[in-house]
């Protein structure tokens, strides 16, 4: 079977990783974790980053930093459960709004409709690493006084108009987890962009909503409880295979959008003879991290008969992606939808990804590429 994902395995990372392990250095914030969060102040140009345990811890991070029971956020439904489930937990409703077609990210033109004098924050998420439209966004957030949390699980070392993802709205939201660009297993990050205030509560409600780290530095004789936190910290081992990937970023991203191109390329004929559309990547996207290649297809019948194609018969692993959150049992417990759903649905019925990943090897890309031009020949 080829695999749909597999994460940067780099021999430093392993190099590292036993150096942590003899150095009995296993716990958080040991030194891979703040080599791992200067690289990532400085290079994404942000005040405060820390490593959490997941991409829905640095969302957890996000909201118990944002939200207060009765609040809403507005969200695409178009995402991952903890987008918005991050926010729920924190006794806020999600109010879900329509995407846009051509990149499937949140409708900008929608949000405002949506806001109430509950709506505390926008919640857009960076899908497959294209972002969402943060000129409209951040101008929206400024006239309603919003806090915007950028979900960019996908959107590590990619750019919206020269700026880097994540680093845009108030938080940002990475995820480090196996599938995504950069890997520790299971992390992730907060970044905050540039309130001091706002990224020292992060730190102490990442360190169980103590002022614990003040203390390990040495600032404090003793730390104490302060207000609701959790313990977010990844281990140092973690932090030592992420380390080495972060050090050559722009080489991984290259080699990503390498195959990415070929896919497009090989792909075009398809295309042009109407049977597939290929994912779009807006002249805003100044620079593209590759985290996806996904096309549409006609219908979700055709789709079931690919994907069913390409596991069984070719032994390719292709994925569908996200069920609508409104159109679940959570979602409809924890948010409304606002608006028509003109997109999200029919457009998420549509969408299949295709494997891509570090160093996968041309020889893959042109075996997949047959294998779809082989099914639509059918
Ligand atoms: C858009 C989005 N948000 C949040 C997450 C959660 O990240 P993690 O799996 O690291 O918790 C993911 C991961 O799949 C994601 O794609």
């Amino acid at each position: 079977m080829i695999r749909f994902h597999f994460p940067p395995v780099l021999e430093d990372s392993i190099k590292y990783m036993e150096q942590a392990m003899r150095n009995g250095e296993t716990c958080g914030d040991y030194s891979f974790s703040l080599k791992c969060r200067e690289w990532l102040q400085e290079n994404m140009g942000v005040v405060d980053a820390y490593l959490v345990t997941s991409g829905t811890d640095a969302l957890e991070l996000a909201a118990m930093c944002t939200v207060e029971p009765g609040d809403e956020v507005i969200v695409p439904s178009f995402t991952f459960v903890t987008s918005a489930s991050s926010f729920v937990r924190q006794g806020a409703k999600a109010v879900f709004v329509d995407i846009r077609p051509d990149t499937m990210n949140i409708d900008e033109n929608l949000i405002e409709d949506a806001i109430t004098d509950k709506t505390k924050v926008i919640c857009p998420v960076h899908y497959a690493g294209v972002g969402a439209e943060m000129d409209k966004i951040m101008e929206i957030a400024k006239k309603y006084n919003l806090k915007v949390v950028e979900d960019a699980a996908q959107g590590v070392y990619s750019q919206y108009k020269g700026q880097n993802l994540g680093a845009i709205g108030d938080i940002g939201c990475y995820s480090f987890h196996e599938t995504k660009n950069y890997s520790m297993g299971e992390g992730g990050a907060t970044l905050f962009r540039d309130d001091a205030a706002l990224g020292d509560e992060g730190e102490r409600r990442r360190e169980s909503g103590t002022n614990r780290r003040r203390y390990i530095r040495g600032e404090l004789d003793k730390y104490t409880w302060e207000f609701l936190g959790s313990s977010f910290l990844p281990s140092d081992i973690l932090a030592a295979n992420l380390y080495p990937q972060l050090l050559i970023a722009g080489e991984i991203n290259d080699n990503r959008n390498h195959y990415w191109n070929m896919y497009a390329e090989q792909l075009a004929d398809l295309e042009k003879e109407g049977l597939i559309e290929l994912q779009k990547i807006p002249e805003s996207c100044t620079r593209f991290n590759a985290h996806m290649f996904y096309f549409k297809m006609k219908d979700i019948d055709q789709r079931t008969e690919f994907i069913r194609y390409m596991m069984e018969d070719k032994k390719i692993k292709v994925m569908s992606h996200y069920i609508p959150l409104h159109d679940t049992n959570g979602g409809r417990k924890y948010g409304r939808f606002h608006g028509e759903d003109k997109w999200t649905t029919k457009e998420s019925e549509r969408l299949v990804r295709m494997p891509l990943y570090y160093n996968m090897g041309d020889d893959t890309v042109e075996l997949i590429v047959e294998a779809v031009k082989e099914f639509y020949k059918k």
